[in-house]
Formats: C-alpha cells, sequence, structure tokens
C-alpha cells in the first residue's frame, strides 16, 4: 500500500506518519511537505525506509501530479492552521488551504486516486457556552475566521469534486488536537513552554472559551478507521467528549507543572474568538466502531509535558520569534 501524505512534517502528520509505519507494516509513505515555519523535519526522525520525504507546495500542479500517479492513497493534512496567524496575513491560507485542495482534488482524479481529506470542527463556527448541543454532520458551516473560512472552502471543493466528478473521497473534521510534535505557537504547548522558560501562562481574554479536546493518537486512528470502512462521499465528525474550558486547562497546566494554578496572566482576546466547540462523534463511531484509547486528559496531558521537557531541542529555535509575534499584539 503506498500512502501519499501531505503536511506530513507537521503536527498531525508526523505522528500519523509515526502511527502508519507502527501499525501498517505494509505501508509505504511519501510524505509532501513545503516545510513552512509549522513543518519540522527532525519530527520524521528514525522512521527509515519506508518513509521518503519530498520538500514541495501542494498548489504546485508539476510537484502534486507524479507524486499523486504513483500511491493508491492521499491523505491530505497539509495547511495553514493557525487562527491567529489568518487574522494577521489571510493570504497564505487561501492559497494552500483552497488553492492546495484544488490542485489535489484534480490530481486525484486525473489518476483515480483514493483521497482522505483532513478538516477541522471550525468549519461549524461555535457554540453557545450554555448550549447542550453538539456539531453534528448536518450542522451548517458557519465559519468565523480566514482560517474556518479557507478550510470550509476546501471541504466544499471535495464534495464538489466527489458529486461531479466522482472521486472517491471521504472527509473527517476533527475538534482541538494535543500531544507531541504540536507548534508552541498553539494554546497548550506554548504555555507548557512558556512555563518551562520561567514565564507565565497567557489566557486570552476570560478564558472561558470551550475547546473539545482530543488527543493526536486518537485523531489518526479515526482517520485510519474512516479510510477503511467510512464511505465514499461521506463526513465523519472526529471527537472525544473533551470539552474543558481554556482556563481548567491553563491552571491544570500549571499544577502538573508544580506552580500555583492561579499563577497566569489574562492578555488581549483573539479577534471573533470562537466560544465553544463540541463534537458528537455517533455517526463515526457507529460507522467505523472507533473509540478513543486516551480518554484520560489529565495523563495526556502530562505525557505531552513530559515530551516538550525531554525535546527542547526540538522546539527551542522557534521559541523568541513566536513570542515576539505574541507580545506585539499584547498577547
Ligand atoms: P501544522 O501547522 O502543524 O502542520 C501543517 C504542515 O503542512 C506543516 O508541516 C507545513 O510545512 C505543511 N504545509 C503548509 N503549507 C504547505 C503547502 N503549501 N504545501 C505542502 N505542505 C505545506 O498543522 P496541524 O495542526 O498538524 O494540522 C494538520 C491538518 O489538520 C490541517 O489540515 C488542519 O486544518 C487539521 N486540523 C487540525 C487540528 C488541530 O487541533 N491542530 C484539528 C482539526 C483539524
Ligand atoms: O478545533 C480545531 C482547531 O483547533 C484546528 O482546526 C486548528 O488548526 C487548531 O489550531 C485549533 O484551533 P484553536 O484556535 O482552537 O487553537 P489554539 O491552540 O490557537 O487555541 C486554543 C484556545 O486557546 C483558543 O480558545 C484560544 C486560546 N488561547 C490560545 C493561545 C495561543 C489562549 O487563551 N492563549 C494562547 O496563548
Amino acid at each position: 500500500m503506498k500512502v501519499l501524505v501531505t503536511g506530513g512534517a507537521g503536527f498531525i502528520g508526523a505522528n500519523f506518519v509515526h502511527q502508519t509505519i507502527a501499525d501498517y507494516p505494509q505501508a509505504q509513505v511519501t510524505v509532501l511537505d513545503k516545510l513552512t515555519y509549522a513543518g519540522n523535519l527532525s519530527s520524521l526522525d528514525g522512521l527509515g525506509e519506508r518513509v521518503k520525504l519530498v520538500v514541495g507546495d501542494i498548489a504546485d500542479r508539476d510537484t502534486v501530479d507524479p507524486l499523486v500517479a504513483d500511491v493508491d492513497l492521499v491523505v491530505h493534512f497539509a495547511a495553514e492552521s493557525h487562527n491567529d496567524n489568518s487574522l494577521r496575513d489571510p493570504s497564505p491560507f487561501i492559497q494552500t488551504n483552497l488553492v492546495g485542495t484544488f490542485q489535489l482534488l484534480e490530481a486525484v482524479r486525473r489518476h483515480n486516486v483514493r483521497y482522505h481529506h483532513i478538516s477541522t470542527d471550525e468549519v461549524y463556527g461555535d457554540l453557545e457556552l450554555d448550549d447542550p448541543a453538539k456539531f453534528t454532520p448536518a450542522t451548517p458551516y458557519n465559519p468565523s475566521s480566514p482560517y474556518s473560512a479557507s478550510k470550509a472552502g476546501s471541504d466544499l471543493l471535495v464534495r464538489a469534486w466527489v458529486r461531479s466528478f466522482g472521486v472517491e473521497a471521504t472527509i473527517s473534521n476533527c475538534s482541538n488536537n494535543y500531544g507531541p510534535y504540536q507548534h508552541i505557537e498553539k494554546f497548550i504547548p506554548r504555555q507548557i513552554t512558556n512555563l518551562i522558560d520561567g514565564v507565565r501562562p497567557k489566557l486570552y481574554g476570560a478564558g472561558l472559551n470551550v475547546r473539545d479536546w482530543i488527543h493526536v493518537r486518537d485523531h489518526n486512528t479515526a482517520v485510519w478507521a474512516i479510510i477503511e470502512k467510512g464511505r465514499i462521499g461521506e463526513t465523519y465528525l472526529i471527537g472525544a467528549d473533551g470539552e474543558l474550558d481554556n482556563k481548567s486547562v491553563v491552571e491544570l497546566i500549571l499544577e502538573l507543572m508544580g506552580h500555583d494554578p492561579s499563577d497566569y496572566d489574562h492578555v488581549n482576546d483573539r479577534p471573533g474568538h470562537d466560544l465553544r466547540y463540541a463534537i458528537d462523534a455517533t455517526k463515526l463511531r457507529e460507522t467505523t466502531g472507533w473509540e478513543p484509547r486516551f480518554k484520560d486528559f489529565r495523563s495526556g496531558l502530562a505525557d505531552t509535558i513530559a515530551w516538550y521537557r525531554d525535546n527542547e531541542h526540538w522546539w527551542r529555535a522557534q521559541k523568541a520569534e513566536v513570542e515576539a509575534k505574541y507580545a506585539a499584539q499584547g498577547q
């Protein structure tokens, strides 16, 4: 089985490649990654000859076409993925998330290759804090940020290529991931690495916004379950019932790292900040039998903290620049 993994040097993609090599002995993986600021070559260390890396842009037809022609399956993770960056400069989000997805869809159409599209729950917008409702595949799209709008657009391209051209695709929309290899611009690793540096965690606004946390390994086992058992043309929501407000997450990180749980700062809020995400993963569970394995957030977070402590060489070079960008906007 030959698999093309786009964005395989990023957070979720790199974890996916590690899991695929471990769990699928017959898999040969080609990673296509542009190695933007978010890609890290060392995330793919030690994987051996079954993984080949091609440094290139998913929006470049001549790069994408021969790679797609040579595989049985494309799993598309590559994206500009950070909301705050999309508020500073939306341009790469349009190019990579929309044009890049278009080029991949055209290539899988030409070569009749199975395609799985990785997307986000943010395409559905947000829920009220006191609303018991969760996102389902029937929830209307209502994205808030340039990032989520570009992901919503990419999902709709996939649906159109399925309907109009018979492309064999599935889509998954997952909630917030945590775990090893996540870029330190993101909420959890930013606070962990701040504390390692003796800096107080930074909470946007009042910290009451809710995210639905899932361990990255559970996200990736769900992706494989959809590839193997999902119905072509269908959308599956991936989540593990991990709703927590940001304040509680920061307090837990502080406690696990031996600090007073109230030892954090409130900083400027994100413009347009989505209030709450929550996933109803019933369709995924009933169709594929998938279940999350990392259900204990406290223990998954403790392991993640240990990973950032043990792998300072992996993130150190980026820390000063990331914090300078946040400081410039009072965050
Ligand atoms: P990431 O930012 O950590 O990694 C993105 C990777 O894509 C990087 O390696 C980068 O170099 C690569 N890339 C960017 N532009 C490219 C281009 N034009 N051509 C080739 N490669 C390019 O992102 P992530 O958090 O691992 O997210 C992966 C996917 O999962 C994204 O599609 C994202 O929307 C989706 N997603 C993320 C989360 C989350 O919590 N992080 C949740 C749900 C869905
Ligand atoms: O829901 C899935 C999405 O989750 C993915 O599509 C995105 O790619 C991924 O980045 C993530 O988006 P969020 O915007 O939810 O994640 P982020 O880590 O940026 O922020 C999580 C929450 O924490 C959010 O409410 C903003 C808040 N926050 C973030 C940072 C960086 C803080 O309070 N302080 C911070 O320093």
